[in-house]
């Protein structure tokens, strides 16, 4: 292949236009997670179905015995001192999903997702802090008449998620 070949080649693959698929990426975290365990959970759905990273707010986490995958080895844990921490670093054109019980929240089975999200749990306690609501771009709701377990609830988000984008 001669290099003027190569050139028409390559000018081609720069003029493509970029797949949406490569537009897209998700985080997820909890605000003041109570249990190491529910956080280890929802770390290895997240690192499992495709999350480029996960947080907490307000938090410690260290590494368990128990997380045979290594999922710290797989995918970053952020952990954020305060909640200005955690609204500072929120990239451009990317929304925070609250995921809440809330009057003003969206229902999961109707919700498209944004191609970038950063989707928040609330404390296993008290849920998520108003400040951090109204910090949200939407809110959204899984079925349900009590508040489901965090980790599942993050767990189920995510799979939605990537369901609903593989169609
Ligand atoms: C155990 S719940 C918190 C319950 C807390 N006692 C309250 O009343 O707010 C922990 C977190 O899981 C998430 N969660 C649980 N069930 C949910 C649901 N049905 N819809 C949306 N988020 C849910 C929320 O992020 C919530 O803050």
């Amino acid at each position: 292949m001669g290099s003027d070949e190569l050139t028409t080649d390559l000018q081609i693959t720069m003029r493509k236009k970029w797949d949406s698929k490569e537009e897209r990426y998700f985080g997820i975290g909890i605000f003041r997670p109570k249990t190491e365990e529910n956080l280890g959970s929802l770390w290895r759905t997240a690192y499992i179905y495709g999350a480029q990273f996960i947080f907490v707010i307000d938090a410690k986490y260290k590494k368990k015995s128990s997380d045979v995958l290594k999922v710290w080895s797989k995918i970053p844990l952020f952990q954020f001192e305060s909640t200005e921490a955690f609204i500072q670093t929120v990239p451009y054109s990317c929304k925070i999903i609250g995921i809440e019980m809330d009057k003003k929240a969206l229902t999961l089975d109707h919700y498209e997702h944004p191609d970038r999200a950063i989707y928040l749990l609330g404390s296993e306690n008290n849920g998520l802090p108003k400040v951090l609501k109204e910090k949200c771009h939407e809110l959204i709701a899984l079925p349900g008449k009590t508040s489901l377990n965090v980790a599942v609830a993050g767990s189920i988000t995510i799979y939605d998620r990537i369901t609903k984008m593989a169609k």
